[in-house]
């Protein structure tokens, strides 16, 4: 028996292989499950509740800074990262290690692919994670530019144009049309050091081919980085299509009860770049919280933590029903006199209707479902007016007016006035987000219900 003394450096050393092989037997074990029993239970068992949480069926929200150590052998050890731990709560802590294995595990579901995850204090921070390490300075690629989709949320579009271009002069070269990969082919040369797109986008809901984009990313040695917030892995999970590299706004419907704010950066291994390290290259998400995350902070809350992997248990439920009604809402306002144009891609009428179908389906189901958002525009009498607009916003009485979607509840947005009020007219343009634009994203209420409240603010117009 060993004594707490004959701890040494070694024996630590061992205690952490045996760790990580331990853990490699429970994703191998995950990995055989349905998507739903993953999301259930991820990467908590038995063994992990005995012997490290009382028995508590439930994961851990520990409310503490940091973890104490036996010794200095096992600190040492800890510390250089050659043992599985959590250490201090900037850099992770027990709640947020389960949602990320468990978030890994579903963004790469249904394929072999081994992913890993880094959960931030927002999804914003995630993006910002996640594209810091391609544009540090590097001589042979002297004037780095990004080329990424103008169709984004409004905060993204701020954070290139105004974060990297205007205060560190990289050149953001949007892709307007991103369906068209002319487009994206044309602006990609050798100093582009990634390519971004959502999938599908806030709130224009504009879709593009994951697989042939990443082929073009990939053949100038470059990752393509995808924002999967509105798909959800439920949906699509861009890591199996070919990207290297995704994020998700958790805050959405990951955490659809609406508790949260927290992001999710996923990447899988050995990820296409010609800037950076192998160690890097390598397991991107662990890298960069054991490095550029650890240094920056913009770390999450254990109760953040817990109450995102409470709720994602249910996701593909929830994505089911809320996909279901906004399919029927979009089938009823694409017949609405006063409404312009609905932006939905399980609509025939919708552009890339046949690519939506290729990538948009339920999880474990194989049935076409197209997402919880769509987005429409009320009839007005000239291009720049919103007096329509308003009118029917005002009147909603079961949705909610807020700058928020995927959540349990329906929530309308006038984003000309709210998420992409800040990128100004010309941004706006580039992002097809027009005065008379509204996204809705349907709750899991009764559809009807939905409907009805649609039916009488319309009837205001
Ligand atoms: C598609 C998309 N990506 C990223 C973000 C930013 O996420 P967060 O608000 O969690 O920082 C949002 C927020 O609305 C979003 O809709």
């Amino acid at each position: 028996m060993k004594t707490n003394k004959d701890k040494d450096f070694n024996y630590w050393i061992e205690k952490g292989k045996e760790m990580v092989a331990e853990r490699r037997q429970r994703i191998a074990r995950a990995k055989k499950w349905k998507f739903d029993t993953v999301a259930t239970h991820g990467l908590y068992d038995l063994n992990q509740a005995l012997r490290w949480n009382n028995g508590s069926i439930m994961e851990p929200t520990y409310l503490t800074p940091a973890q104490a150590y036996l010794n200095s052998a096992e600190m040492e050890v800890a510390l250089s990262y050659q043992m599985p731990n959590w250490c201090y709560s900037r850099i992770a802590n027990p709640s947020s290690f389960f949602l990320e294995e468990a978030s890994a595990l579903l963004e790469t579901y249904g394929s072999d692919i081994q992913g890993t995850c880094l959960a931030t204090a927002s999804g914003i921070s995630a993006i910002r994670t996640a594209t810091d390490p391609f544009l540090v300075k590097d001589g042979n690629f002297p004037n780095p530019n990004i080329v990424s989709s103008a169709k984004v949320y409004g905060g993204t579009f701020q954070q290139f144009r105004v974060r990297r271009h205007i205060e560190q002069g990289i050149e953001i070269r949007w892709v307007k049309e991103p369906e068209d990969l002319e487009e994206w082919a044309s602006k990609i040369d050798k100093n582009t050091r990634f390519v971004y797109g959502e999938f599908p986008s806030n709130p224009s809901v504009a879709i593009f081919d994951i697989s042939e984009v990443a082929k073009l990313a990939h053949e100038s040695g470059i990752p393509l980085i995808v924002d999967s917030t509105c798909a959800s892995p439920a949906l699509t999970r861009p890591l199996t299509l070919g990207a290297d590299i995704v994020i998700h706004s958790a805050s959405k419907v990951i955490s659809g009860s609406g508790t949260s704010i927290i992001g999710l950066l996923i990447s899988k291994m050995n990820i296409t770049s010609k800037i950076g390290t192998d160690e890097m290259k390598e397991d991107f998400a662990t890298w960069a919280k054991f490095w550029p995350f650890r240094d920056n902070g913009p770390a999450l809350h254990s109760m953040a933590a817990i109450l995102t992997l409470n709720d994602m248990r249910t996701l593909r439920m929830r994505i089911e029903q809320m996909s279901n009604s906004t399919f029927a809402l979009a089938r009823y306002l694409e017949k609405h006199p006063k409404i312009d144009r609905v932006h939905y891609p399980g609509l025939e009428s919708y552009p890339a209707y046949s690519l939506a179908k290729k990538y948009m389906k339920l999880v474990d189901s194989g049935k076409n479902m197209f997402g919880f958002m769509l987005s429409v525009e009320i009839k007005e009498d000239t291009p720049d007016s919103s007096t329509n607009t308003r009118k029917f916003y005002d009147a909603l009485q079961l949705a909610w007016r807020a700058a928020d979607l995927g959540r349990v509840k329906t929530v309308a947005t006038l984003n000309a006035i709210s998420t992409h009020q800040q990128q100004g007219e010309e941004g706006r343009a580039l992002a097809a987000v027009k005065p008379n634009t509204c996204r809705i994203a349907c709750g899991v209420e009764h559809v009807d219900d939905i409907i009805d409240d649609i039916e009488q603010a319309l009837r205001k117009v």
